[in-house]
């Protein structure tokens, strides 16, 4: 029996990949994982505010997708930059992926979206919903009610890349602006750095944090039972295979060969 599916074909990576990925996974992470299904009250209490109609010359808030945000990332990137285009990315999500708590952190970002309008040489600002866009979170190990910076040089030069966690429930448009003013970044935010990095990291490199993101997000998507479901199928699927393996290697190793029938040996082998 085969294994076919690319799911499949990560498991091995990710055992492989030891410790050290995945605890930067989940150290970034804590928020996304199990949090499909789970409930938790709303906060509807913040009204919205419609930042975008209150200036005229409010910066657009591209909206990064799977397929879309590293060219959108590098549009505003000359070639021959040697100064990074700074952008400003939230990671915010709704009922499922941030418990509809999002709303305020959403709410600030799109005032500072018009208070950067009116500053020189202010960042690019977007958005990432990771409810609209579970893989791509998935993929960047990326936790809603997070700022992200992009500072992007033209590849093939390192795009550095920091990020915080905003306080869901004090975060303003002050505050943002605060930090961009402030212009502290290696003090106030993380760098991204390890297998992870969107841009640098050794998955993108070799084009395996998309389908990675697919495999989180499907092991998050898919209920217990599946799960169990899929486990126990795996584990069949491996002792046909061993036995098959002990079966078909006759000249293999003489001495081991009846020492390797397991106690209750199917049928197959009751002649031996
Ligand atoms: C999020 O949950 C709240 C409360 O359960 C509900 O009123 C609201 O419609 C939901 N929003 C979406 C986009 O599903
Ligand atoms: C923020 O702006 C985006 C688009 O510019 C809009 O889709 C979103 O609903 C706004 N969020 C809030 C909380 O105002
Ligand atoms: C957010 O800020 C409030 C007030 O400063 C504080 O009580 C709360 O613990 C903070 N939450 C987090 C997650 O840091």
């Amino acid at each position: 029996m085969r294994f076919s599916t690319s799911a499949l074909l990560a498991l091995p990576l990710l055992a492989a990949a030891a410790e050290s990925p995945f605890e930067q996974y989940k150290a970034k992470f804590q928020n996304f994982l199990g949090s499909f299904g789970a409930t938790a009250p709303s906060a509807d209490k913040v009204p919205p505010v419609d930042a975008a109609k209150a200036k005229v010359g409010s910066k657009k808030i591209e909206t990064l997708t799977l397929q879309n945000w590293k060219e959108t990332l590098y549009r505003p990137v000359h070639p021959d930059a040697t100064q990074p285009e700074e952008w400003w990315v939230l990671v915010t999500g709704g009922n499922k992926t941030c418990f509809g708590h999002c709303l305020k952190v959403e709410t600030a970002f799109n005032e500072t979206a018009a208070k950067f309008a009116v500053l020189p040489k202010s960042p690019h600002v977007a958005s990432l919903n990771c409810d609209d866009q579970p893989v791509l979170c998935n993929a960047w190990s990326a936790s809603t009610g997070a700022l992200w910076i992009f500072d992007v040089l033209p590849e093939p030069a390192p795009t550095d890349i920091y990020w915080r966690r905003l306080n869901l429930t004090t975060t303003t448009s002050k505050d943002i602006v605060d930090l961009y003013t402030k212009g502290d970044k290696k003090e106030d935010f993380k760098l991204v750095e390890g297998y992870f990095h969107p841009i640098n990291g050794q998955l993108a490199q070799y084009g395996l944090a998309v389908p990675l993101g697919y495999f989180f997000w499907a092991l998050n998507a898919i209920p217990s039972w599946g799960m169990m479901l899929i486990v126990s199928f795996l584990s069949r699927s491996m002792m046909n295979r061993r036995m098959d393996n002990t079966r078909g290697a006759p000249g293999a190793a003489p001495g081991a060969a009846p020492a390797a029938a397991p106690r209750g040996a199917p049928p197959g082998d009751a002649r031996s």
